[in-house]
């Protein structure tokens, strides 16, 4: 293939003719751009995995239009799991069930269950409508690097690789969906995101689980490192370690704080840190050529779990 396609959102009937043809279409979705192929196409979703270079452990999400779609995809549903979809769906929360026979064993990396969610992008909705099929996406960046936010991130990473991209500009949360498994006796979070646990505690009126490396739930995306730009990131908490890090340092500097910082020394530059555009200033750090980023991670950082989150992966935490 020797060029991506950049679509308009009024040419997602083409991007659906491109995937029943079995290519892969990057599309929006309210969190990050997904990498989207057929579920049913098994060729397709091998080169998903190539094309990203990921590892064949790790399963990927399945997209649905509307909640009848669940059927297809799961089996054994609990209540549980309508009772949040009527809360959450469509939306970024993404639902860990019993996987049904129909679908292929490459989707979720031959475990016996299946990650689903339902986007509230429009466009992402109108395109799983238009296929008749529920679509497989995992976010749509190489493995390991942040994931993409923008069209030109897609690019950045597949240009000539993939048939196209959807461009339905920035993204307008910035991070992952929230992931929650609920095949065991308790809803355990096995990835925090924009829903937060206490949000889906309060819908389901009992304690969810937080899921570590040495907790038997785990995700298998969860061993793997994440997001990270290839500038290296410094985490500091207080004022002086800030102070510290920009007087030792003399190179050029990216500084994310939530809070508006001033009077800076002429090799750094300040941009205000947001879930919404961490990963556009990660990739924007290594595009610039900055020699380091400084994150600020104050009590203001710390109240967003998902922010947190992938802050201390990105940092290879
Ligand atoms: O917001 C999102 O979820 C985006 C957009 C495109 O929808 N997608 C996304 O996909 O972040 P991906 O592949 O980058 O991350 C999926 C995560 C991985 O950590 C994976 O291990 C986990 O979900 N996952 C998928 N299926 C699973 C399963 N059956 N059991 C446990 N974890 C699962
Ligand atoms: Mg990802």
């Amino acid at each position: 293939m020797l060029r991506t396609r950049i679509l308009k959102p009024s040419d997602v009937g083409v991007a659906a003719k491109l995937l029943k043809n079995g290519m892969l279409v990057a599309f929006p979705t309210e969190t990050v751009y997904g990498l989207g192929a057929r579920i049913y196409n098994e060729g397709a979703i091998r080169s998903i995995f190539t094309v990203k270079g990921r590892p064949s452990d790790n399963p990927l999400i399945v997209h649905i239009h509307q909640i009848e779609q669940i059927k297809e995809v799961a089996t054994e549903i609990p209540d549980s799991f309508f009772v949040l979809a009527q809360t959450f769906f469509p939306g970024p929360l993404t639902i860990v069930l019993k996987r049904n026979v129909n679908v292929p064993d490459l989707v979720s990396a031959n475990l016996q269950t299946i990650a689903v969610r339902m986007p509230s992008n429009e466009v992402a909705r109108q395109l799983i409508k238009l296929v008749q099929e529920p679509l497989v996406a995992p976010s749509a960046n190489l493995s390991g690097r942040p994931s993409a936010t923008r069209p030109a991130h897609v690019l950045e990473d597949f240009n000539g690789k993939i048939a196209a991209v959807i461009d339905g500009g920035p993204s307008e949360l910035g991070i992952e969906s929230t992931v929650l498994n609920l095949t065991e006796k308790v809803p355990v979070l096995l990835r925090p995101g924009s829903i937060t646990a206490q949000q889906i505690e309060q819908v389901l009126k009992c304690k969810v689980q937080l899921a570590s490396h040495s907790s038997p739930v785990v995700s298998p995306g969860m061993k793997y490192s994440h997001y990270a730009p290839k500038t290296p990131i410094q985490i500091v908490r207080t004022k002086q370690e800030l102070d510290s890090a920009l007087s030792t340092y003399q190179e050029k500097t990216l500084l994310l704080s939530c809070k508006q910082i001033v009077n800076l020394p002429n090799h750094v530059e300040f941009f205000h840190l947001t879930s919404r555009d961490l990963y556009f200033h990660l990739r924007l750090a290594d595009e610039k050529e900055f020699q380091q980023i400084i994150i600020v991670c104050d009590s203001e950082a710390n109240k967003d779990e998902g922010l947190m989150n992938r802050l201390n992966k990105a940092a290879g935490r």
